[in-house]
């Protein structure tokens, strides 16, 4: 038996960090979309969240190297988790296991708030402090209006 359940954005999902907020938006949305889907619609559903996940984690991983963040490794890993689970996943539905895909969906959901809360967030705040101690992040140009 399913449980339907939705995925609803949450404020206190905010990290901070714009980029990261954004992107965490559209993850809720495509999960939550995922979760509403019905079998016909699903598959396509997972693979354009087979592309913002991939994308997401991506950028953050860039914000660690841009930052010199210092315990990227463990955020990593738990990253390269949830991409293979979505890569086993995208197999299992492609043939046809929609009610895996479904399980994924939730999985994704009950994983996401703590990752944000506790290995996002961090690295929203090493950046803040970074930018805070006049790290070369983003050289303005004076702007004029003529
Ligand atoms: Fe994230
Ligand atoms: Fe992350």
């Amino acid at each position: 038996m399913n449980v339907a359940i939705d995925f609803a954005w949450d404020d206190r999902y905010l990290v901070g960090h714009q980029a990261m907020d954004d992107t965490h938006h559209e993850f809720v949305e495509l999960v939550d979309a995922m979760l509403g889907a019905g079998d016909d619609a699903f598959a396509s559903i997972l693979e354009r969240f087979a592309v913002h996940v991939e994308a997401h984690f991506a950028t953050e991983q860039r914000l660690m190297d841009q930052f010199g963040y210092p315990v990227r490794d463990c955020h990593v890993e738990e990253h390269e988790r949830v991409l293979a689970s979505v890569r086993e996943v995208r197999a299992l539905v492609a043939d046809g296991d929609i009610e895996t895909g479904r399980d994924l969906a939730r999985a994704l959901a009950d994983w996401f708030p703590g990752h944000t809360d506790y290995m996002d967030s961090a690295l929203s705040t090493w950046i803040t402090k970074k930018v805070a101690n006049g790290a070369p992040v983003v050289l303005r140009r004076s702007m004029r209006h003529a």
